[in-house]
């Protein structure tokens, strides 16, 4: 995985929690290099999952909701380190339907190496839309976060959930953005 999930991951910890609760989690996961990550260098993935796991303990809170919360505050750090890949489109929903042809295809130019989802456009049709996404990660919380701080970066009156269900007869999971209820 890319070094900069892992720095901005780092970055949001001791924003929202503490410096102290990101060396416990680091003295917990016990990553290969101390937690001396590099925003261009790649890590194996369990050691973010060991990261997460860590934080949820320290903190209590779900893994899941730790990870959403991570997904919202990338998505900024994305608009800004990104801007180029972001601006122009005209919300979420335009966003998602060139996530997989063009942002994404974007970031692997940049990095070769970046393991990326794949995403479907199952269906879309004014403010609602049916996006399979497929990964071996299986990184849902990661990508719903993204997508709330996709919709907050917009400031749209949208709401995202998803479900397990299959696009061209393979396993996949079902993001669901539609009219906020
Ligand atoms: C709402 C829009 C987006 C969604 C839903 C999304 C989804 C994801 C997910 C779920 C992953 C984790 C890998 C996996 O699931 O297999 C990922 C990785 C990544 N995405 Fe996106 N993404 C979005 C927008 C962006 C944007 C705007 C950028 C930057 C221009 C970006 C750059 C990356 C990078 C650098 C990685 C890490 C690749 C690696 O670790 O090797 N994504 N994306």
């Amino acid at each position: 995985m890319l070094g900069i999930v892992f720095t901005e991951f780092m970055e949001m910890v001791e924003e929202r929690f503490s410096p102290e609760v990101l060396d416990r989690i680091i003295e917990q996961a016990a990553p290969a290099n101390q937690g001396a990550y590099t925003a261009v260098g790649y890590y194996p993935h369990e050691e973010i999952v060991a990261l997460v796991v860590a934080l949820s303990e320290q903190t209590g809170l779900p893994a899941a909701a730790l990870v959403q919360a991570f997904g919202e505050h990338l998505f900024g750090r994305f608009t800004q380190s990104y801007a180029a890949l972001i601006d122009g489109r005209r919300g979420t929903i335009d966003l998602l339907r060139q996530l997989d042809g063009d942002i994404h295809v974007a970031v692997r130019k940049l990095y070769p190496e970046a393991r990326l989802p794949r995403f479907h456009v199952m269906s879309c049709e004014g403010d609602t839309m049916r996006l399979a996404y497929e990964s071996p990660r299986g990184m849902e919380a990661l990508a719903q976060g993204l997508i709330v701080g996709a919709i907050r970066h917009f400031g749209e009156p949208l709401q995202v959930d998803w479900e397990h269900g299959t696009y061209e007869g393979r396993p996949v999971s079902v993001f669901h953005v539609r009219p906020r209820s």
